[in-house]
């Protein structure tokens, strides 16, 4: 099997996508396209983990699948040089997380405080699923051997045991793994976490200790993807800041969260680095600095939006692109199932 560089990274179709999303994965997923073979999940069996009440049932399921799909092309993804797909339809995703559950340990998922999180204080009410997504998602990437994984600040942890997975594996079916043509032992790479850029942890607009979240009660607390210029405008104009004017130098955010936010996202949307944002806004107030702040996110966001709603009113084409993109991601799937089940000694259909 050759050893290529290999990119791969998910979203979840829960709805709401916002610029957390998008400054934090989709941004950079559009970058890693130049140099690298790229893989774009719609991560539909995650979502399932949550109650049906937060993903919201088969009808709303469907729909936010089609947009998230939507969001990648229309954000740059290109479906033909590269494989975008929905997970649910290459079955390896869920056989791997079953191998790699027998590898996984439980004191390692307890460690997690993703789920800690999620599931509230009322965890015995939690889904298995739940529990157990961290494994689904090593299995995510280890089933096509990737390399280089792009993802917010959050989900660092899991990436860590994405690692920690695999090298088990490669130790725990050390000889069967060089006989099976890995010589130097290791059947999975490791995979290595790509958090970058000055954005890889947008806080909420409306409190700048809590992350931007898809399931923020407030509406006003995140800018959606398919928010139009009114709306954007708007939510920043009513975005909480501090009665200081913007300081010159990085340090000076240090202890002011939203102000800290607010540069770091038009950093991030300019392509800029934070201490060059505050060397042209540094002394000014927040009320010239929010309308420049606007102005570029609704030059950034709103034909990203305009190209969703075009996508997105022909679910029978967006459709296509994913049928086309699983059955690309299930060759090479396939060819990790077949030799992982050799490796653990499973006999099989030649
Ligand atoms: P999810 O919506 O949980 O499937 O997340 C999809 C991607 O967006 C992951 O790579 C997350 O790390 C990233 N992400 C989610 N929320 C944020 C945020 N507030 N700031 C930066 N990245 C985020
Ligand atoms: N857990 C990720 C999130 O919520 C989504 C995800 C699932 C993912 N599988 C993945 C990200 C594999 C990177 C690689 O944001």
């Amino acid at each position: 099997m050759a050893r290529v560089e290999r990119v791969f990274s998910g979203v979840q179709p829960t709805g709401n996508l916002h610029l957390g999303n998008y400054l934090g994965a989709i941004v950079n997923f559009v970058k890693l396209q130049e140099n690298h073979n790229c893989i774009y999940c719609v991560v539909d069996l995650h979502a399932i983990t949550q109650p049906v009440s937060v993903w919201g049932g088969p009808t709303e399921l469907a729909r936010n699948i089609r947009e998230v799909t939507a969001a990648f092309i229309a954000s740059g993804i290109d479906p033909k040089k590269h494989i975008v797909f929905n997970q649910s339809q290459v079955s390896g995703h869920a056989e791997l997380a079953w191998l790699l559950n027998c590898v996984a340990r439980i004191g390692w998922l307890n460690r997690m405080t993703q789920f800690k999180e999620k599931a509230g204080k009322d965890r015995e009410n939690a889904s298995v699923g739940l529990y157990d997504y961290p494994v689904l998602m090593a299995a995510d990437i280890l089933l096509y051997r990737a390399t280089h994984v792009p993802v917010g600040e959050d989900q660092k942890q899991h990436l860590e045991l994405a690692r920690d997975i695999a090298q088990k594996f490669n130790n725990d079916f050390g000889d069967s793994v060089r006989t099976h043509g890995f010589a130097d032992g290791e059947f999975f790479p490791q995979p290595e976490p790509l958090i970058t850029g000055p954005a890889t942890r947008v806080m909420s607009l409306r409190d700048g200790t809590k992350k931007m979240s898809k399931s923020d009660s407030s509406d006003n607390s995140r800018i959606n993807l398919t928010d139009d210029a009114d709306t954007i405008a708007q939510k920043i104009r009513k975005a909480k800041t501090d009665p200081e004017p913007l300081p010159s130098e990085e340090k000076g955010l240090e202890t002011r969260p939203e102000a800290d936010n607010l540069v770091g996202i038009y950093a991030a949307l300019a392509g800029r680095t934070k201490q060059d944002v505050l060397r042209e806004f540094g002394g000014g107030q927040f009320s010239s600095f929010k309308n420049a702040l606007a102005e570029l996110c609704i030059a950034k966001l709103a034909p990203i939006a305009t190209e969703m709603k075009r996508l997105t009113a022909d679910p029978g084409h967006v459709d296509s692109i994913l049928i086309e993109g699983a059955s690309r991601a299930g060759a090479l799937a396939e060819e990790t199932m077949k030799a992982a089940k050799d490796i653990i000694g499973f006999v099989r259909k030649p």
